[in-house]
């Protein structure tokens, strides 16, 4: 007795138990901004983002995923034979054409079923959610909103942008194309359900008035008044009393991947609000929208600026090319005297033929006024290109064949550093360089009369070569001195040096003739002289003049 009294009340507690829990599951609800922390049951080839999105398809043809909230939720009040529950729900979600842009892949559709899975479902046309033998089954108790972006002919899709209410068949009940009516104007707003842009859908049931509504929208502007959709329909003998809710997507042979960013469901009540903001962002597919000043701008400034860069390199490479100093062995000795060619092309502006002269041999000559002195000058231009160079330049002077005598002195200045006309230091009287070095040769020693500046910095047999070869040129009859050509020779050490005795250069022999070619060299020293005295050569420059 006290058995069966003890039983009775442990059922009551248990009926008491099971009637509170049943209570509980009318009003359940959940939010999903972003799915983070979220415990779905994903299945095929659905899963979750690093950054919280719910990625039902990748890169896979011919495959479905499916994501259901875990737990099975009652649809029917189980204590009588009630209706199916009032419901609502949504979620923001995104088709991204992951191969062609225009070409379709299969859609997305939000799905209540008997189990957590669809187990069988074929992917492609078929959504995830149905196969070819099931579909239309009775049995099935599937309720799903589609979101479609292929026209399947069998199951007489309208268009291949389409919303629609299908109850165990992919035949929709009700379909229309993807749009929304804007509240303001009441007007129908296409939508493009592939485009990748994000867009909020609404599902609501009301079980009292039997009636299925289903709204779309643009991402962030608000559940529109009317919606697309509204069918009259009792769910009741569709639905067990434990059901589960969740979303079925599949691929075909064009890939497309599908998104779920955000999702909120409600029993017996209105779906709490997506918090937007937080959601997890949708990855860019395809060309990024630049602004015009990246696409054209800065290539623009850049290719300028490049091209500004490669100009001022080439100007600086060319002016230092053309300005650049080619010292030939020849001029090394000479250093400091020397013009620099940017000066020369200063001063006769650039070689222009306005400031032509004359040509000759081996190049041409310019007027020109130097920059720094205002001198004007007479230019030369030979091309050191030319291989012969200083050879032919030497060449050349050896044709004005009379220049031989003041070759010779020239060649005394630069070994002697001596002026060919010295003034004494004791007397008024001057000293003649050639005879000066005439001595130094009597006594044996005609390297003594080398510049003293030069110090250790000669070759010997190259000085001694000069000095007496300024001697030979410096011979008081012109037919024993060298020609020209035979001076390049000596110099160039083809032809050795004959003995000056042997040339009739004697301790006594060594005199000059009155008029001979001195004066081009003397015009080099046109105010320094100051002769006064009574060399014959003194003479000689002073009335030999042109
Ligand atoms: C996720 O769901 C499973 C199955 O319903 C449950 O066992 C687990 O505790 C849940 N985890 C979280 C973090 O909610
Ligand atoms: C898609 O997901 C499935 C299951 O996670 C995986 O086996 C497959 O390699 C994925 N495909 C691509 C292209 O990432
Ligand atoms: C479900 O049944 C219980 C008891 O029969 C009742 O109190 C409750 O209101 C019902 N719920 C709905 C949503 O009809
Ligand atoms: C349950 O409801 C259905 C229709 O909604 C009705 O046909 C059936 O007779 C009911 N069963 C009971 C036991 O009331
Ligand atoms: C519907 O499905 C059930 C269970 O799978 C099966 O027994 C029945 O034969 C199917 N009906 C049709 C018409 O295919
Ligand atoms: C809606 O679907 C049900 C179940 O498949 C079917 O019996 C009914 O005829 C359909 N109604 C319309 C209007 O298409
Ligand atoms: C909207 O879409 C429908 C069906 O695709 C089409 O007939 C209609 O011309 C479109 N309207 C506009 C304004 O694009």
């Amino acid at each position: 007795m006290e058995n069966s009294l003890t039983m009775l009340f442990k059922l009551a507690i248990l009926i008491s138990l099971l009637t509170s829990l049943a209570a509980g599951d009318e009003t359940l609800g959940f939010i999903y901004n972003g799915f983070q922390s979220a415990n779905l049951t994903v299945d095929g080839i659905a899963e979750f983002t690093s950054n919280g999105l719910l990625k039902l398809t990748n890169n896979t043809r011919q495959k479905s995923g499916h994501a259901f909230y875990p737990n099975p939720i009652s649809f029917k009040n189980s204590s009588s034979n009630s209706s199916a529950f009032s419901f609502s729900t949504t979620f923001v979600f995104a088709i991204h054409a992951a191969e062609y842009p225009t070409l379709n892949g299969h859609g997305i559709a939000f799905v209540v079923a008997p189990t957590r899975g669809l187990p069988g479902a074929r992917p492609s046309q078929y959504l995830g959610l149905f196969n070819e033998a099931n579909n239309g089954n009775a049995s099935n108790h599937v309720l799903a909103v589609e979101l479609d972006t292929i026209q399947s002919s069998e199951f007489f899709d309208i268009n291949d942008n389409h919303v629609g209410i299908d109850i165990n068949q992919l035949k929709s009940n009700i379909s229309a194309p993807a749009a929304y009516y804007e509240d303001r104007t009441g007007q129908l707003k296409n939508l493009t359900l592939i485009s990748g842009k994000p867009m909020q859908v609404w599902v609501e049931y009301n079980g009292d008035q039997k009636k299925i509504d289903v709204t779309l929208a643009p991402f962030n502007s608000g559940k529109p008044r009317t919606p697309l959709l509204s069918l009259r329909y009792d769910l009741s003998p569709i639905f067990n009393n434990a059901m589960y809710v969740g979303f079925s997507s599949s691929t075909g042979s064009v890939l497309t991947n599908h998104y779920v960013s955000g999702w909120s469901f409600k029993m017996n009540g209105q779906a709490q609000e997506l918090a937007l903001s937080q959601l997890p962002k949708l990855p860019r597919i395809g060309p990024k929208r630049r602004s015009k000043f990246l696409t054209i701008g800065l290539p623009v400034i850049l290719a300028s600026l490049i091209l500004a860069a490669v100009s001022g390199v080439v100007y600086v490479i060319r002016r230092k090319r053309k300005f650049a100093e080619v010292l030939e062995e020849w001029e090394l000795e000479y250093g400091p005297q020397r013009f620099k060619y940017k000066d020369l092309y200063i001063a006769t502006k650039g070689f222009k033929d306005k400031g032509l002269l004359g040509s000759g041999g081996f190049g041409r000559v310019y007027k020109g006024v130097l920059p720094s002195s205002k001198q004007e000058i007479a230019v030369k231009r030979i091309s050191h290109e030319s291989r012969q160079g200083m050879r032919e330049f030497v060449a050349e002077i050896a044709s004005r064949s009379t220049d031989v005598f003041a070759f010779g002195a020239f060649l005394l200045e630069v070994a002697c550093g001596r002026r060919p006309i010295e003034p004494r230091a004791e007397s008024e009287d001057v000293e003649i360089l050639v005879d000066w070095v005439f001595g130094f040769w009597c006594r044996g020693g005609i390297l003594e009369a080398r510049d003293q500046n030069l110090g250790s910095d000669y070759v010997v047999e190259e000085l001694e070569l000069v000095l007496k070869l300024g001697l030979m040129c410096s011979h008081s009859e012109p037919t024993a001195r060298p020609s020209m050509r035979q001076i390049v020779q000596y110099l160039e050490k083809d032809t050795p040096l004959p003995e000056l005795s042997s040339l009739g250069i004697s301790a006594t022999g060594l005199t000059f003739t009155d008029g001979e070619g001195f004066d081009d060299f003397a015009m080099s020293y046109p105010s320094t002289m100051g002769l006064t005295g009574s060399s014959s050569i003194a003479d000689s420059l002073l009335s030999g003049g042109r």
